[in-house]
């Protein structure tokens, strides 16, 4: 993948991966649109960044998908890049408490629901550009799950399955359909505090973007590289490893 000449859209690109991700777009002159649900972490975003174009965007809404893909269309016609990074982890008991469904089903909307959604309604247009892209970042949870975030574990092992799928539906496009892997990396996936003991972002981002630039379709790093590429008994060491209780 080349970096430069494009026009992409980073679902969730306000702050973390995402914003990372931006930069390197933005830094080899690239036109990104970063989307989120917090407008004052968008701002901020831009401040770090001014060439990039903020646009407040809940994923998880079916219909604010569609109003930013209408918008998309008409103002950056010539958008060739979609990154489905959006994302959000909860972790605890969940299925052993009594929750609302709407609360607990919000993982799967944001992390799973929307990167296909949002596929479909730009797959058409993705379809006319030049090398266009289609990239969804999932997780080492998608190959190993963690037991206390079962809902996010899931999500990314189904992103996982619906972009090899896709890959192949689209194979004889022009539409390059990649996935990032990440490990833990230090961001504030959720919430403040849990993720410090993960590796530096940029670390992380500069390990992704050498690989997507040298045309793998799977970039993966550290611990995900592992994980990713496990045997199933590997997995089955890996998983008992990270989920033994003390
Ligand atoms: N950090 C890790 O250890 C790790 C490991 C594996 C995979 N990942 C994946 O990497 C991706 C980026 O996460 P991150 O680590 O960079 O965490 P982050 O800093 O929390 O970034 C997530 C971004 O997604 C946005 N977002 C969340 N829900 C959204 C929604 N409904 N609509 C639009 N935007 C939404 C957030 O902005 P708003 O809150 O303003 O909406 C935020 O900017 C996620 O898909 C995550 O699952 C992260």
């Amino acid at each position: 993948m080349n970096l430069g000449n494009n026009t992409v859209l980073i679902t969730g690109g306000g702050s973390g991966i995402g914003l990372s991700l931006a930069s390197h777009f933005v830094q080899n002159g690239s036109t990104v649109i970063i989307c989120g649900r917090n407008k004052n972490k968008l701002e901020e975003a831009k401040l770090k960044h001014p060439p990039i174009t903020t646009y407040v965007c809940d994923v998880g809404k079916p219909d604010e998908r569609i109003s930013m893909f209408k918008w998309i269309s008409n103002e950056f016609p010539t958008l060739n890049i979609l990154v489905n990074n959006a994302g959000i982890q909860r972790r605890g008991l969940q299925l052993m408490q009594e929750q609302a469904w709407d609360t607990l089903s919000e993982e799967i909307k944001i992390n799973l629901e929307a990167p296909i959604h949002l596929s479909m309604l730009f797959i058409p247009q993705l379809i006319k550009q030049e090398n266009p892209a289609i990239v969804n970042v999932t997780s080492s949870l998608a190959f190993v799950p963690l037991s206390i975030a079962p809902i996010y574990s899931a999500t990314k092992a189904a992103l996982h399955s619906f972009t090899l799928s896709l890959r192949q539906q689209l194979i004889d496009t022009p539409i390059s359909v990649l996935e990032i892997i990440p490990p833990a990396v230090n961001t504030d996936l959720g919430g403040k505090g849990l993720h410090t003991f993960g590796v530096d972002v940029d670390e992380f981002t500069n390990a992704i973007v050498h690989q997507l630039k040298s045309g793998q379709i799977e970039a993966a790093y550290g611990a995900a590289t592992e994980s990713s590429q496990a045997s199933r008994e590997q997995i089955d060491l890996i998983f008992k490893r990270m989920n033994q209780r003390k």
